[in-house]
Order: structure tokens, then C-alpha cells, then sequence
């Protein structure tokens, strides 16, 4: 994808010389971001881990509640720009302590309620806000915080009833249908943190690292356990931020995620359904955004490893309505390209229950998935309705109930030509292993396009995406597997006028 340069650029040279950039013949984009591209010196990146239904359960020993970040502004710079000493003097300011990062159940800090002290799910919610309060930058049409990086250990312990089903409060079950070692087998992580620094050539780094196998420790290697790093650099004044990701899975931890999100800078994000703290300053709505992004895989992590090239995450109810907490009747809606070109499609026309009830073509044509001479049944890995939709189309398949707070709907695509119109990949590989590349993906457009499930006659919902992120899901390993990819350029851009 050619990169456009929308940006009209002002230099003043010398006595007020001033050269105007490119002359405005290209749309003028505006970022939905509090950091477009990755670009700013001054980083704000947070680290959220959750457990299967998306919560905490129970935290870490000394590790306290799962949420971290890493934020500093630079002092000292700008002067002598041409000069080769000019970082000599540069400094980070970090906003955020150790001790702030370490925060857990029963220690207090400004803000919080009594009542949350000791409830290690409603602490992380609350540390996160503090978190963002710490990192908070001032910016119209509002603050932003951090990029997130999220860590999710998919492992269910059945027996523990922990987790809802379909927001239902569930009781426990046996075991068979999750993985999961035994009674401790929802854990939280071993985080370690390296504060981003400056290394001798000017260049910053800092990073993430962790297990969750409890006692272990990294460096001693890495062999039979789980393993988790995203490390960032950048060098300064110059260019991107460079995420590096690693996660590997173990034989106790067979089913983990990583992503990195921009998240709302306030709101419920995809998948929560408390307030968060995040990157986007202005919520995307569909048909009218974009997604910019480099993304170069090193490793794919195994032939079960999702990897989403773009997720998006919202939440709406069946009726139309945005959601509001309820969690018996908000449903998290996601939907996914997967780039493993060993991912196979399970909708097929003898497997109508795992395509959505139709397609929708670039000029508007609905395409029915029982019409087999024109349905793209390639397009589509898997579509899943909510568990608590009423009127489906008879075949459905309903997503896990377990797995998030509330019921999920799914809509899981595959590289396919269909999707050639949004820029988005169109054959298997495209993007994959050595095949690094920026992507302008039109996700608005696309997901405009796609069919979510809606009671009859109610008023379709604002497609409004809070959360936007990249990372693979490596869902159920048979063998220990490492995925390894970086990310940089990361840009939402609003292209409505
Ligand atoms: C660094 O800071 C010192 C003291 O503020 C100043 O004298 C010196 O000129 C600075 N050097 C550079 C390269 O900016
Ligand atoms: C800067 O130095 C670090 C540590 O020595 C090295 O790993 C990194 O590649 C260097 N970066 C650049 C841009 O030279
Ligand atoms: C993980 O982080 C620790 C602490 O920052 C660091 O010493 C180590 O090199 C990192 N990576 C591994 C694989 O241990
Ligand atoms: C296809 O499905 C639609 C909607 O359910 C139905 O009206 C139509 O009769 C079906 N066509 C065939 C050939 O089964």
C-alpha cells in the first residue's frame, strides 16, 4: 500500500520562510488516534492480562493486580536538532512508579472506592483508570492514554464456576471441554517489566516480559514453559515505534493470546464491560475508517495459530441499542481476518451453520449462503450468533458462552478476493511470513458489509468499534509454539468529511 502524505506541513526556516507541503489534492484524513502512527517520542503503552472470561479471578503471587504501563515524556530535547550531541542530554520523565505497577488487592491508591479494595476483578477495572490517570494526555475532542497490550490465558477450570454463561451466572461443570491442568489453572502471570530507557545510540527501549508458569523464571530459558515478551523501540525523533511480540505456548498453557489495542479513551471497550482507558480519542464508526498498520511475522506460532491481521470489538445489544453494562443483554461483537494461510474454512455449503445467513458485496448485493453458485464460502472461517439471540436463521452455531462477560457474536474472515475492494489481503500468505508489509486496510467500509444478527424489525445499531487491535490467538496447541512479529505504523483514520 503507497502511504499517502495528507498532512499539510509547515516548516519555518530560518526568518519566517514558510514552505507549505504537499498542496491538499489527497483526502484529508484525520487520526482517530491519540498517537497517529506511532510516531510520538513521549510513549504511553499499557499491559492488561486477563483470565478465560475476561476478568482476574485471582491475582498473582507478588505480581499484584494485572494492569501496568510504561509512560514518560522526553525533557531536554530540541536543541542543537542538526548537531550529532543532540540527545546527549535528553532525559525520560516517567509518569508511572514500580510501586504503581505493582499495585494489588488491599493496597488503596487516590480514588478508590472501599468496596473494590479486596475484589481483585473491580481492582484491575479501578487500577486501569489510575493507570490512565497517571499517563492521561490533554488532546481535543479528548485525553488519551495508552496503547494496551493484552495477554489472555485461555485455560477454563469447569469446576470453578467462575466464569458466566452468556452473563448468566453458571454453575460448575465437569471438566473436558477446556484445557485446563487442575485447580490453579486460570492464573495470572509472572510479569516482569523492563522501564524504557535510553540506550547509548539515542535509541529507546523498554518492554514486557513473562510467564505463567508461577516459579518460573524466564532468564533461565524458556523450554516447557509459556512464554510472553513485547519489547518497543524506537529511536528518537525518528520514525515509528517498533513493537516486537513473542508468545509461546506450553503444555499447561495450550490456548493464549497477545494483541495490541487502541482502545476507547473512555467507555466500555470490546469485550469489557466496565470502563477502560485507551489510544482512541474518537470512537470509528463504520463504513468511515481506515486501519494503517506494518506488520512483519517472524514466526506464526503453529498451525493453530489465529493471527488477526485486523480485530475489531464493539458491543451492541440483539434490539439495536448500544450496550450499557447489562451484561444478559449486551454482546460483544468482534470480527477478525485470520492470516494463517493453514487456517481452513469451516463454513462450507455442508456446514451452513458456520457462515453467516448471507454476504454482502461491495455494490450492496446480499447473497444468500444457501445460493451455492455465488455465496464465497472461502471468505469465511467461522461465523458464530450470540446465545442469546432469539429468532436465528435454523442452521446457527452459537458462540462459547464462557468466554467473555457476555454472550459474542463472531465474524471470523479468511484472505479471499472478496474482500480485494477494502484492500484487505485476497489469497492465503498474503501478509504472512515474509510477506511484511504496511497495510491501508478500509475497515470501516468492510464492516459496514458484514452481516451481525439483529432481532426482526428493530433499527440497525451504530457499528461504532472501540477497541481495534493485531495479535494472534494460538488456540489449543498440540506442541509448544512460538509466534514473533512487530508491529509499527499503527494509525485509525477517520475518513469522513
Ligand atoms: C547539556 O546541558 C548542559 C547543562 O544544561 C548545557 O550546558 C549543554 O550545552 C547541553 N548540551 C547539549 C548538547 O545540549
Ligand atoms: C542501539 O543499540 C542497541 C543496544 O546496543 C541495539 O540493540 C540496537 O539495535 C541499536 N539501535 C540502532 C537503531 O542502532
Ligand atoms: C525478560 O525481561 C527480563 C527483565 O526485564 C530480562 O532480563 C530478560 O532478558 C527478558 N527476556 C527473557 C527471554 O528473559
Ligand atoms: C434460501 O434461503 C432463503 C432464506 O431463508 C429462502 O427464502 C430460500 O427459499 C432458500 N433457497 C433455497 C434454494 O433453499
Amino acid at each position: 500500500m503507497k502511504g499517502h502524505s495528507s498532512w499539510n506541513i509547515t516548516l519555518f526556516v530560518g526568518s519566517m520562510i514558510m514552505l507549505l507541503g504537499p498542496i491538499a489534492t489527497v483526502a484529508q484524513y484525520e487520526s482517530a488516534v491519540g498517537d497517529p502512527g506511532m510516531r510520538r517520542d513521549g510513549l504511553r503503552v499499557a499491559f492488561e492480562a486477563w483470565n478465560f472470561c475476561n476478568e482476574v479471578g485471582v491475582e498473582a503471587p507478588g505480581m499484584g493486580s494485572p494492569r501496568a504501563a510504561d509512560c514518560f515524556d522526553l525533557s531536554g530535547r530540541h536543541r542543537h536538532r542538526r548537531s550529532a550531541r543532540f540527545h546527549k542530554n535528553v532525559t525520560l520523565r516517567h509518569k508511572v512508579t514500580e510501586v504503581d505497577n505493582r499495585l494489588g488487592i488491599g493496597s488503596a491508591f487516590p480514588g478508590l472506592r472501599t468496596d473494590v479494595l479486596n475484589n481483585a476483578d473491580l481492582y484491575a477495572a479501578h487500577k486501569e483508570l489510575y493507570l490512565g490517570s497517571l499517563c492521561k494526555v490533554e488532546d481535543t475532542p479528548k485525553p488519551w492514554h495508552f496503547w494496551m497490550i493484552m495477554l489472555k490465558n485461555g485455560n477454563f477450570d469447569t469446576t470453578s464456576g467462575l466464569c458466566p454463561e452468556n452473563g448468566r451466572k453458571a454453575p460448575p461443570f465437569s471438566p473436558g471441554k477446556f484445557p485446563c491442568f487442575g485447580i490453579r489453572c486460570m492464573n495470572q502471570p509472572i510479569l516482569n517489566h523492563q522501564q524504557t530507557q535510553i540506550l547509548g545510540n539515542s535509541t529507546m527501549r523498554g518492554g514486557f516480559n513473562g510467564t505463567y508458569e508461577l516459579g518460573a523464571d524466564v532468564t533461565d530459558g524458556i523450554d516447557d514453559i509459556s512464554f510472553y515478551e513485547v519489547v518497543w523501540e524506537k529511536k528518537i525523533g525518528a520514525g515509528s515505534w517498533v513493537f516486537h511480540h513473542k508468545l509461546k505456548t506450553s503444555k499447561k498453557y495450550p490456548w493464549l493470546m497477545l494483541y495490541l489495542r487502541a482502545d476507547t479513551a473512555k467507555g466500555f471497550s470490546g469485550g469489557y464491560h466496565y470502563n477502560t482507558r485507551g489510544m482512541l480519542k474518537t470512537l470509528p464508526e463504520s463504513p468511515n475508517f481506515k486501519v494503517r498498520m506494518t506488520l512483519d511475522i517472524k514466526r506464526g506460532g503453529g498451525p493453530r495459530s489465529q493471527f488477526y491481521l485486523i480485530d475489531i470489538g464493539s458491543c451492541w445489544k440483539n434490539n439495536g441499542k448500544p450496550c450499557d453494562g447489562d451484561v444478559l443483554t449486551d454482546v460483544t461483537r468482534y470480527s477478525e481476518m485470520i492470516i494463517n494461510p493453514e487456517t481452513r474454512s469451516w463454513c462450507s455449503p455442508t456446514s451452513l451453520g458456520n457462515c453467516p445467513p448471507y454476504h454482502i458485496t461491495p455494490d450492496n448485493k446480499k447473497i444468500h449462503r444457501n445460493d451455492t453458485d455465488n455465496f464465497p464460502y472461502s471468505a469465511y472461517h467461522y461465523y458464530c450468533a450470540p446465545g442469546n439471540a432469539k429468532f436465528l436463521e435454523s442452521p446457527a452455531s452459537t458462540c462459547d458462552p464462557y468466554s467473555n462477560p457476555q454472550a459474542q457474536e463472531l465474524v471470523q474472515l479468511l484472505p479471499h478476493p472478496a474482500w480485494a475492494e477494502y484492500g484487505y489481503p485476497t489469497k492465503q500468505g498474503d501478509g504472512w511470513i515474509g510477506d511484511g508489509q504496511t497495510w491501508e486496510l478500509d475497515v470501516g467500509g468492510l464492516s459496514s458489509r458484514l452481516y451481525f444478527y439483529q432481532d426482526p424489525a428493530t433499527s440497525p445499531a451504530r457499528r461504532i468499534w472501540p477497541s481495534v487491535d493485531v495479535g494472534t490467538e494460538i488456540f489449543v496447541s498440540d506442541e509448544d509454539e512460538m509466534a514473533e512479529w512487530t508491529l509499527s505504523d499503527f494509525d485509525v483514520l477517520l475518513t469522513s468529511t
